[in-house]
């Protein structure tokens, strides 16, 4: 899962596909394309929504997407337009290229929707993002299993 500043929206992505999926058979990260708040929690309001849905996102510390992500991962879900061409830029090869999704085309295939950078809004925002990562999530859990 990539946003921006892996703060906001990308911690809430890995929140709630770890809450839906058996950990031994899917692994779950996140990272951001800047490398703003390398070592920060998530931003508090993230914190906050995710916990008002049963969530507890405080184990996780920003990190900045490195190239060898791409080795690791089976597939690169990213958050916005911005997120996709910054991963993209990294890609090495066509294998990387295609490791590398919109999150909200889980929801509507080919339709390459933003999820909203929440960051200089207010809370009505982040349970905004909460609803659509949800609904994401879970049918990614699906076609996953
Ligand atoms: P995120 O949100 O990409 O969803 O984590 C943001 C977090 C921080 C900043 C921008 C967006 N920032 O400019 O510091």
């Amino acid at each position: 899962m990539v946003c921006l500043g892996n703060i906001c929206r990308s911690p809430l992505a890995e929140g709630i596909l770890k809450s839906k999926v058996n950990a031994k058979m899917v692994q779950v990260d996140s990272a951001g394309t800047a490398g703003y708040h390398i070592g920060n929690l998530p931003d508090t309001r993230s914190i906050e929504v995710a916990r008002n849905h049963g969530i507890d996102i405080t184990d996780q510390r920003s990190r900045k997407f490195e190239v060898r992500d791409f080795d690791n991962l089976d597939e690169i879900l990213v958050m916005d337009a911005n997120n996709f061409q910054d991963v993209l830029s990294l890609a090495r090869d066509n294998n990387d290229c295609q490791k590398v999704k919109m999150i909200l085309n889980e929801i509507d295939p080919n339709t390459d929707s933003s999820v909203p950078d929440p960051y200089y809004g207010g809370e009505e925002g982040f349970e905004s993002v909460f609803q659509m990562l949800d609904k994401a999530c879970e049918l990614l859990k699906a076609r996953l299993s």
